[in-house]
């Protein structure tokens, strides 16, 4: 497959997506939101791929919707483009995503990377949600998702006073995994990303799905939602190398079967 806005590449079992509008920022256009959820998609189907990384560059992960593509936009097109509905593809996708944002993660870049399973941030990165500046609101779940992650206050602050958190606010408000040096934080990422495509497939996919079900409903639907993915597990070959291996202390050989 052909990419004008991002690069993709395999690390071993990782793959690997840089979004690549250096000149605007990051700013996701249609063409780059669509070429990125294709490839994290095709990526998604690749029984090679364990996991996946996105990042962007040292200065910006991305600052957000293109301002300039929208700007002129009415409602009805915002509304027949399916503008917003665009960014849920994020939702379909089954293994792990990590975000490596090291920048600007602004607007929509902010909210992709939440929308992400993991963040690893390097030391420059920067969180926000400056929308309110440009006359609307986060539509891409940021207020929804930033209101679980941080709390009320804090998501009232970012959203309404264009509050940005810097890596260690972030790290330190539960936002993001990790903090490493900027010179090391895809490394660190793709590393992350590689630990967890060395582990039991359908578990990484299961325990994926349970935490997820945690944002969506009461805590009795969840326990539920975890417990259908709990059993089914009993009937992977990877289970029963699993208990077996720690039963004859070895190290266990995973089929994703
Ligand atoms: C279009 C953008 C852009 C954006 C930056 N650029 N952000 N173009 N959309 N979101 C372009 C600039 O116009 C400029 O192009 C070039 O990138 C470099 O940006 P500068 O502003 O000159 O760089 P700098 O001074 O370093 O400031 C970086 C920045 C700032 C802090 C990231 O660019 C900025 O505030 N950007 C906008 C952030 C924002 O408001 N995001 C929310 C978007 S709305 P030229 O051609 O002049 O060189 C959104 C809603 C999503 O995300 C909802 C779903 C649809």
């Amino acid at each position: 497959m052909t990419y004008t806005t991002i690069l993709t590449e395999t690390r071993g079992k990782v793959g690997l997506v840089t979004l690549n509008r250096p000149q605007a920022m990051n700013a996701f256009n249609s063409t780059m939101l669509t070429e990125l959820f294709d490839a994290l998609e095709a990526f998604d189907n690749d029984e090679n791929v364990g996991a996946m990384v996105v990042t962007g560059n040292e200065k910006a992960f991305a600052a957000g919707a293109d301002i300039k593509e929208m700007a002129e936009a009415s409602p009805f097109e915002m509304i027949t483009q399916g503008r917003v509905e665009k960014w849920d593809r994020i939702r379909g996708i089954k293994k792990v995503v990590i975000a490596a944002v090291s920048g600007w993660a602004l607007g929509g870049g902010c909210e992709f990377a939440i929308s992400c399973d993991m963040i690893v941030a390097s030391e420059s990165a920067k969180f926000g949600q400056p929308e309110i500046t440009i006359g609307v609101i986060p539509g891409a779940g940021g207020t929804q998702r930033l209101a679980r992650l941080l709390g009320k206050q804090l998501a009232m602050e970012m959203v309404i006073n264009n509050r940005t958190l810097t890596a260690a606010e972030a790290l330190q408000f539960g936002l993001v995994n990790r903090v490493v040096p900027i010179t090391g934080y895809l490394d660190a990422a793709i590393a992350f990303a590689e630990e967890i495509a060395s582990r039991a497939p359908m578990a990484v996919r299961m325990a994926k799905d349970s935490v997820n079900a945690a944002f969506e409903t009461t805590l009795t639907e969840g326990l539920k939602a975890e417990k259908r993915n709990f059993y089914p597990l009993f009937s992977t070959e990877d289970q029963k190398e699993g208990m077996k291996a720690f039963i004859e202390k070895r190290k266990a050989n995973w089929n994703g079967k």
